[in-house]
């Protein structure tokens, strides 16, 4: 029994088929890169530009989960572990983004599939995790409208191809920081810094996820389809005073520019103060496009943040005064409140929408001492925010699973390796893989929920 044990009667608050998973995205894990027909996707490019990513790391070979996936997925199965969220690389289905089907980009998810049900995991599947294909960012990436309508015939083939198994989509993965990211601040692929690209790419990534569940509902596939977002509750220092300006500002910019659109078919009129006002882009059904209603809202948390009002600090003003007692080794602010606040706020203004909680979890410097890795701190993590979602639902929020972030360590993206967001630790120079802790941990909370669950 550990300190960060979740006792049976908090356990209970989840019912008997909630989702304890786990997540990954295909350029994090699978490596070849040049293998099955894939094409470069723009993390290929960027990646491989120096001084955009820590070490120069890329994810040409990451954890090679793409020739190990079926022992990736025997060991989820020993951890009990019956979930798992994946993203299906687009560059491996389309290698120039569209055209004619590469057959062996289907077979290969075929495969990994196969080999998930074979072993008693349900599949979740993103369409897009951030790995545009390059052929079609250099005919303007999301910035073009063009892009759009790629990626409904991609999501219509995906569906088409995989449907059978996979009952469970979700469209796009962080349209934030797709445009935040990638266009404003220039830290993610494409790595641009244009805040009319960031608007513009916002607007054709949301647009594409209202097509792409269009189609999904057009093909009568008996499953659910949902998008996910990156949400951050915000606080105010002081409530009641100016900084509840700030708190609005950071709402906006944070959380309602993507959830306004979705759930009420309206961009936030503050988004022109703060980043500008989208020109062009919009034609007049979009709106509708966007707000197509969708089976689940996927949530990834894994900070708060806490501001104060600077009248000197526009476009923002905002002074961040998160508190930073504990932090992970990413410098990200721990609140497994956050996360509590966070699904009674979306539940109270977004209506009762089914939530996965498709990602959170946390990196630590773990170090590997004969096989173990001790993650004390990741496991006291996790359990503070499995805690949370019971408190949710017991306040009537209809959350229905929790994917952690992530089964095995793997490349994170403009961090390189140097950060392990694992509950299996990589061994990179061996590409052995060795279970955490917090592993056995989940592993042995998993079980205990299905035994509550028996009757
Ligand atoms: C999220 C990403 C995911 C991973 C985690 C740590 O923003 O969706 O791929 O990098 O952060």
């Amino acid at each position: 029994m550990s300190s960060f044990d979740l006792s049976d009667e908090i356990l209970k608050k989840l019912p008997k088929h909630f989702h304890f998973g786990t997540a990954a995205a295909a350029y994090q894990v699978e490596g070849a890169v040049n293998e099955g027909g894939r094409g470069p996707s723009i993390w290929d490019i960027f990646s491989s530009t120096p001084g955009k990513t820590r070490n120069g790391d890329t994810g040409a070979i990451s954890v090679d989960h793409y020739h190990r996936f079926t022992e990736d997925f025997v060991l989820m199965r020993e951890l009990n572990i019956k979930h798992y969220r994946f993203s299906i690389a687009w560059s491996r289905l389309f290698p120039m983004g569209s055209g004619l089907i590469n057959q062996q980009g289907v077979d290969f998810y075929n495969r990994l599939l196969d080999s998930m049900l074979e072993n008693g995991i349900t599949p979740m599947a993103t369409l897009y995790h951030w790995d545009l294909p390059q052929a079609l960012q250099d005919l303007g990436g999301w910035e073009n409208r063009d892009t759009v309508y790629r990626f409904q015939e991609y999501a219509d083939a995906a569906f088409r191809a995989f449907g059978d198994r996979v009952k469970n989509w979700i469209t796009h993965n962080e349209p934030w920081c797709v445009s935040v990211l990638g266009n404003l601040t220039g830290e993610h692929a494409p790595g641009f810094h244009d805040a009319q690209k960031a608007l513009t790419v916002a607007h054709h990534v949301l647009l594409s996820h209202g097509l792409a569940v269009q189609t999904y509902r057009g093909l009568n596939q008996d499953g659910q389809i949902g998008i996910t977002l990156n949400l951050t509750p915000v606080y105010a220092q002081t409530p009641g005073s100016d900084d509840d300006k700030a708190v609005v500002i950071n709402d906006v910019f944070s959380n309602r520019w993507f959830l306004d659109p979705i759930f009420k078919a309206q961009y936030p009129k503050e988004m022109t103060q703060i980043i500008g006002e989208l020109k062009n882009a919009i034609s007049i059904d979009d709106l509708a496009t966007i707000a197509q209603p969708i089976d689940f809202l996927g949530v990834n948390y894994y900070q708060p943040l806490v501001v104060r009002y600077d009248e000197n600090a526009a476009p923002f003003y905002t002074e961040n005064v998160t508190p930073q007692d504990r932090v992970t080794s990413m410098g990200w602010p721990i609140s497994g409140d956050g996360l509590r606040d966070l699904l009674l706020r979306l539940q109270k203004d977004y209506g009762t929408c089914p939530f996965y909680i498709t990602e959170n979890g946390a990196a630590y410097s773990d170090q590997l001492e004969q096989g173990h890795v001790h993650d004390d701190e990741r496991v006291h993590y996790l359990s503070d925010h499995v805690l949370a979602i019971a408190e949710a639902r017991e306040q009537g929020v209809d959350v229905r699973g929790y994917y952690v972030w992530s089964f095995i360590d793997n490349f994170e993206w403009a961090w390189g390796y140097d950060q392990r967001f694992g509950i299996v630790y990589c061994d990179y120079a061996t590409l052995q893989r060795y279970p955490k802790d917090s592993a056995w941990w989940y592993a042995k909370h998993i079980s205990r929920h299905q035994n509550l669950h028996m009757y």
